[in-house]
């Protein structure tokens, strides 16, 4: 039998791009993450009506309260509060959001808001290549402004980034569209130190704005065994930790960049412009939590240099997500892990280590905001879907998560991905994560019509028992 704390808040999470849909509804602009929609949109669905729950917000919040969460994860559109980025404010956009929170306030379900969810405003690419460029730190810093000044009255917990450390190694989502790979990593290196900077200034606004507010990065996280016992291999494992998660954090948390992290750069001769100033701005912010997307782990060997490929260059794959470093590490299969339809290395033990780990290293409260099962379910012709893996899935994480509790972490949430089905990143409708169906396909809007799923009826009861009936 697992125990939770009497307060441990179960919840559910999405983000804006991939659910709301009325892409340019009301005055929203474009963002990044629609550009990259529409470009294949030929193939999938994209983000024009998505799961529409800009139209539907009070119907999936009723069944939000129906399913039992006590808190809801997720996000506001950059450009739907200020469509060029660093415009004019769009009251229509501030409303929508209004009503959201004020609706889930109603149904007794807690707000807990991520400023920016790989969705930057379109306008500020077209202006200055987006984070290339340093106004869009305090493009930024006024909008997370704008949003603690009109919600955070009733809105307590903030996100600053969705997964910088991931966001950062997918072209894609920073468009960055230049070839030359060494042109392209420097690009990102003076990317990623702009939006540490806009993280620190955004969680010193939220402390000054927000009475009682609480702030932190959501990142993206896992762990890597190395592939062998072999000591090179145990190194590159721990590199590719460090460069994939734990660099961020340690900045966030330190204020400095990590010896390992600077050598790099270094080698790699792309050290970004900094300025007079920075490093106390960047030691200033003091976070309060962090929240953890989980979703797998990975395994590990060392990579060596040769004569084509320098040392800290990458090894570019069609998911770059997950690309290799020359010098450094390799990614390979666990042949002791089982992968989902998708590829994701299924390790509930991760998520135990991952807690663990970064509470040693950062005594701070945690709350998991992303892990779930990405996968095609299939409706029946009665109107239902039996996603006894996701059931599976979600119960060993679950588990898991009590057990980071007996081990001592101050875990005080775990809120899956997702609450309802939400238009994937690479996948459009085909792959689905919510306890909730949406009935469409890519290119077959029909009905939208909500569908619980198996898994609905099963979280429900975890949550009406604490957790303690799995
Ligand atoms: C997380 C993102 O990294 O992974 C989500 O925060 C995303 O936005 C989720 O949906 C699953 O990834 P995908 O590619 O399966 O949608």
């Amino acid at each position: 039998m697992t125990n939770f704390p009497d307060h441990f808040l179960f919840g559910a999470s999405s983000s804006a791009f991939q659910i709301e849909g009325a892409w340019d509804e009301d005055g929203k602009g474009k963002t990044v993450a629609d550009h990259n929609a529409f470009k294949r949109s030929h193939l999938q669905a994209d983000s024009k009506v998505a799961s529409d729950f800009y139209h539907r917000y009070q119907e999936d919040i009723a069944l939000m309260k129906e399913l039992g969460i006590k808190v809801y994860r997720f996000s506001i559109s950059w450009a739907r509060i200020i469509p060029g980025g660093d415009g004019d404010i769009n009251q229509k956009g501030i409303d929508f959001y209004n009503k959201v929170i004020d609706c889930l306030i109603k149904h007794d379900i807690m707000p807990m808001v991520t400023l920016y969810h790989f969705d930057l405003p379109y306008a500020l690419v077209e202006k200055y290549n987006g984070w290339e460029a340093r106004a869009c730190i305090y493009a930024f810093e006024r909008y997370a402004k704008v949003c603690f000044e009109a919600f955070g009255d009733r809105v307590k917990y903030w996100q600053v980034h969705n997964e910088q450390n991931l966001m950062i190694r997918v072209d894609e989502r920073m468009n960055i569209t230049e070839t030359d790979p060494w042109k392209a990593d420097k690009i990102r290196a003076q990317m990623d130190y702009h939006m540490f900077l806009a993280h620190a200034l955004a969680v010193n606004a939220c402390h000054d704005l927000v009475i009682d507010g609480k702030v932190g990065p959501a990142v993206s996280s896992t762990c890597t065994y190395p592939s062998t016992n072999k000591p090179e291999d145990v190194w590159a494992a721990k590199l590719n930790d460090w460069f994939k998660t734990n660099y961020c954090l340690d900045i966030h948390f330190t204020g400095e960049y990590p010896g390992y992290y600077m050598r790099y750069l270094q080698e790699r001769d792309i050290v970004p412009t900094m300025e007079d100033g920075d490093q106390a701005l960047l030691k200033s912010a003091k976070m309060d939590y962090i929240a953890v997307n989980y979703y797998r782990t990975l395994s590990a060997s060392y990579l060596p240099v040769d004569a084509d490929h320098p040392i800290g260059s990458r090894a570019f794959r069609t998911n770059q997500v997950d690309f290799d470093q020359y010098g450094y590490f390799k990614d390979d299969k666990n042949s002791h892990l089982e992968a989902s339809e998708y590829g994701a290395q299924i390790d509930p033990m991760g998520l135990r280590i991952v807690l663990n780990e970064y509470y040693q290293r950062y005594r701070l409260p945690m709350i998991v905001t992303e892990n779930g099962l990405g996968a095609g379910d299939v409706l029946t012709e009665d109107k239902k879907v039996h996603d006894d893996y996701r059931i599976d899935y979600i119960r060993d994480h679950i588990k898991a998560c009590a057990l980071a509790i007996e081990d001592g972490v101050e875990l005080f949430g775990y809120s899956p991905w997702a609450v309802m089905d939400i238009l994937s990143s690479h996948q459009g409708f085909k792959k689905r994560y919510g306890f909730i169906y949406i009935d469409r396909d890519d290119h077959n809007l029909k009905q939208l019509e909500r569908i619980k799923k198996d898994s609905f009826f099963w979280y429900q009861q975890v949550i009406k028992s604490n957790g303690a009936d799995l």
